[in-house]
């Protein structure tokens, strides 16, 4: 008896069930949800091929020394790069004396403090130190752009593409929904997450800065070396790792025939003439 009982409101439960999953599914497509303006306007990073892609990547020096300078002559305004030495430079083909001078003329200055007076004071950069934090007082917090292209979906393409996707916001997006109207001080871009960012253009006219290797810069160049530098940055030693993974993998297979052979000769005289 109780077991009929327990069948029925077990029944019961599952008609339940099934009942409100067709009611939810029906609604849902007669009426489908309505799509956000993030959901409709939000795009994918674009394309952006690098010398350090793929196994065999290598960094291409002379773009990461343009990049570097973009970073150091627009972005490090706002921008720490906590992670990074001014000693690291010397990776991108910079000798002893110039990463000195680098270090000693960067604009932001290193933050002293003597513990016995209380002091706190500035002190210029030495090659040794890392790249000061900086101070910024307009909208927004810049974040760190050390590990910027580990952080984010797409990584350099990324960056690439929000540095030159800034544009003004499409009339179409604000007559569908006029709540999403791009706040005083932010600026419409469609490769941020929420289409607002705080930063303003960073790159905005060709030849912001002027390259010593005589390449053209454009602002797609700037912001594609940029780019580039911030894959250096958030991993330098990107180059020694595949490098030594392809030793490690031509170890493992010398050391795979080396043993077969040797299994070949302890059984030679074995097999078969039993
Ligand atoms: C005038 C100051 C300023 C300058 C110059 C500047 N930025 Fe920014 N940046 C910001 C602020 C503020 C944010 C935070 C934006 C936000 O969260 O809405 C930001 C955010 C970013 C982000 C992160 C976006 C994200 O997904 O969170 C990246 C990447 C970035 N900046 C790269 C750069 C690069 C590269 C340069 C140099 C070409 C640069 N910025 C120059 C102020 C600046």
């Amino acid at each position: 008896m109780i077991r009929i009982f327990a069948i029925l409101a077990g029944l019961f439960f599952a008609a339940g069930l099934a009942w409100s999953f067709l009611l939810g599914a029906s609604s849902y497509i007669s009426e489908p949800p309505a799509k956000t303006a993030v959901e409709e306007y939000h795009q994918h990073p674009k394309e952006l091929q690098l010398a350090s892609d793929g196994a065999f990547g290598r960094f291409d020096n002379e773009q990461l020394q343009r990049g570097f300078q973009v970073y150091k002559e627009v972005c490090s305004n706002c921008h720490s790069l906590r992670y990074l030495a001014f000693r690291d430079l010397k990776d991108l083909g910079y000798n002893d004396d110039e990463v000195k001078a680098i270090a000693a003329q960067w604009s932001t200055k290193q933050p002293t403090f003597d513990p016995k007076t209380g002091d706190k004071g500035e002190r210029p950069n030495v090659p040794a130190d890392h790249f000061p934090l900086v101070y910024y007082a307009g909208q927004g917090t810049p974040p760190d752009l050390s590990l910027i292209t580990k952080a984010r979906h797409g990584g350099p393409a990324y960056v690439y593409s929000l540095l030159t996707g800034y544009q003004d916001q499409p009339a179409e997006l604000l007559k569908r929904f006029p709540d999403a109207k791009v706040p005083e001080g932010l600026h419409y871009n469609p490769y941020f997450a929420s289409l607002a960012i705080a930063m303003p253009p960073p790159l905005t006219a060709d030849g912001q800065v002027s390259y010593g290797d005589g390449t053209k810069a454009t602002r797609d160049q700037m912001a594609k070396d940029v780019a580039a530098f911030l894959v250096w940055t958030a991993e330098p030693s990107l180059e020694k790792r595949r490098q030594l993974g392809w030793a490690v993998l031509g170890f493992l297979i010398f050391a795979t025939v080396l043993t077969y052979m040797a299994y070949q000769n302890v059984w030679a005289g074995k097999k078969g003439n039993h």
